[in-house]
């Protein structure tokens, strides 16, 4: 298995427009700083980042050569909700999941894949004149001790979960064709036209969580990606985004 993401081990992966024109570094600050002024589908990949931004500010850190870090260009159309996309990568992320390891991913709203109750995906979307940086950071190849154990919502890598090692060039191949798919489907019709995929695969529906303060239980994510929550007697609010703790 060779285990470079380096244009040419990805190439015969790439099925679709997305990975085109494709820009691969050895080591970069973060992938979402390599794309300005691309077309849309650009894709960035490295092998290590040394400053990788997860939400909130947060580090998004993986041992060289481990995990798949990735930022693809999106210009989506005006009518759109841009921040809808980052349910979008997350759908499609979740499919590259079971797709590999043949196990039912979840996602936990707004943008991780869960896969066995731990975050093995995190998809960043950051907005600048209308065009969308959506950035992936899957782990695959980490070992135990390579993964953070300080992280927010417990981590794992497809490795650590399944035992086995994965080919990341034919990961990242089957993610941008997915994310692709979606992508043309979303623009076609928002939300609805993938929300099929988020309904079975929603991680918080039925939990007791706790949105920036707000508590009650989540009841499904909406076909206008807010978070429902019930906060008993009948009162019910719906969360456009957040920071979501969960009763594990
Ligand atoms: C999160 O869960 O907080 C989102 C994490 C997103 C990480 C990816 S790794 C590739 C891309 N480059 C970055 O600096 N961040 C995203």
């Amino acid at each position: 298995m060779s285990d470079s993401l380096a244009y040419e081990s990805v190439d015969s992966h790439l099925k679709g427009r997305f990975g085109r024109p494709y820009t691969y570094a050895d080591e970069c600050e973060s992938t979402q700083l390599l794309l300005e002024d691309a077309p849309e589908g650009a894709v960035a990949v490295c092998g290590v980042q040394t400053a990788g931004r997860g939400r909130y500010g947060r580090v998004w850190d993986a041992p060289a050569g481990t995990a798949l870090l990735c930022s693809i260009v999106l210009h989506p159309p005006a009518e759109r909700e841009a921040p809808e996309l980052t349910l979008v990568g997350a759908i499609a992320a979740a499919e590259a999941v079971e797709g590999a390891t043949g196990l039912a991913a979840q996602i936990k709203w707004p943008n991780d894949v869960m896969l066995n109750r731990r975050k093995v995906c995190g998809v960043l979307g950051e907005l600048r004149d209308g065009v969308v940086t959506l950035g992936i950071g899957l782990n695959v190849n980490q070992t135990r001790e390579q993964l953070p154990s300080d992280a927010h919502t417990p981590a794992a890598s497809l490795r650590t979960i399944t035992g086995q090692a994965y080919d990341r060039a034919a990961l990242l191949g089957s993610l941008l064709f997915r994310l692709e798919r979606l992508y043309d489907q979303w623009r076609h019709g928002g939300l609805d036209e993938v929300y099929v995929e988020i309904g079975p695969r929603d991680f918080l529906r039925g939990r007791h969580v706790t949105v920036d303060g707000t508590s009650g239980v989540a009841t499904g994510i909406n076909c206008d990606g807010r978070l429902e929550l019930d906060l008993g007697e009948g009162e019910r609010v719906f969360v456009e985004t957040g920071e979501v703790t969960y009763d594990r």
